[in-house]
């Protein structure tokens, strides 16, 4: 029997790619954002805000009405801020949270049971190479990428008896529309750090339009469906997977300092 997938984010981006690939080599896909993609796709699609409870609810309901469970569980839905801390109101601080953190547990909470109906159930969760990599004025997306991991590390082990495995995906640059609807510094009067965020910000747009293409995350993605035992996290391509040894290996001083040569 095809395997069912469901992807959240799945209107854009790594979401949309991943969905239109597993669907292309024979999984049942079902993808959730709060649009549609703006291109064609052939697999099911649920209109959901990801932060409204009640609407995951009821998406979880109309799933086990139609497919009874669910094999895998991709959260791929996310949002970027930039900005200087000092700078960042608490509504965007807010905003990130609910979409990055909490979105990311109301899906996995309310769609665990469909898992469990698998009985080898598989949740993938789109962290970043900036969760280890904690990123100058861009820190609340690190920060709600780091309790991504953390979420992932936690839940692997309470899901374990369920034969569910949890696995974090920490992608590098990549392109797609993320750069351009990442919320934008917010403008204050005598901003001390201007020209540092507009600097930090150029750099870092330029790294992810010159990234990788999504179609890399989707490929990896299906590798992990297939896999017997997925690891608690991984990353794609040999340049990120260097940069997570290095963190490990350096000492955390030198990480800051290259960290704030290349965006400080
Ligand atoms: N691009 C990169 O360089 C990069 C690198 C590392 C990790 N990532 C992560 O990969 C994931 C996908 O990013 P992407 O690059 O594909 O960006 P993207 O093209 O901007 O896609 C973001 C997706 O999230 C959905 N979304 C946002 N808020 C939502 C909400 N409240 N409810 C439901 N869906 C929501 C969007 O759909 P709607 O607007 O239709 O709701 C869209 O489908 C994110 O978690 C991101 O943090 C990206």
């Amino acid at each position: 029997m095809n395997k069912i997938v469901l992807i959240t984010g799945a209107s854009s981006g790594i979401g949309l790619t991943t969905a239109k690939y597993l669907h292309s080599i024979g999984y049942k896909v079902i993808g959730i954002s709060r649009s549609y993609p703006k291109e064609e796709y052939t697999f099911d699609y649920h209109l959901c805000d990801i932060t409204d409870e009640k609407k995951v609810m009821e998406v979880a309901k109309n799933i086990e009405n139609i497919y009874g469970h669910i094999d895998v569980l991709i959260n791929c839905a996310g949002m970027g801020i930039s900005g200087a801390i000092e700078n960042t109101p608490l509504k965007e601080v807010e905003q990130i949270y609910k979409v990055n953190v909490i979105g990311q547990f109301l899906v996995a909470k309310n769609m665990l049971s469909l898992l469990r109906m698998s009985n080898h159930g598989k949740m993938i969760n789109m962290s970043s190479i900036a969760s280890e990599i904690a990123l100058p004025y861009q820190a609340f997306y690190s920060m709600t990428k780091a309790s991504i991991d953390a979420f992932t590390k936690a839940l692997a082990i309470e899901v374990k008896p369920f034969k569910i495995q949890v696995c974090a995906i920490l992608p590098g640059d990549i392109k797609t529309d993320f750069t351009k609807n990442r919320m934008q510094p917010y403008q204050v009067s005598n901003d001390l750090y201007e020209e540092r965020t507009k600097r930090s910000l150029k750099r870092m747009e330029k790294d992810e339009l010159n990234g990788m293409e999504p179609i890399r995350i989707a490929k990896k993605v299906e590798k992990l469906i297939r896999k017997k035992r997925m690891p608690l996290s991984t990353t794609v391509g040999f340049s990120y997977k260097t940069i997570r040894v290095l963190n490990k290996l350096l000492p955390e001083e030198l990480v800051q300092k290259i960290v704030r040569k290349l965006y400080g």
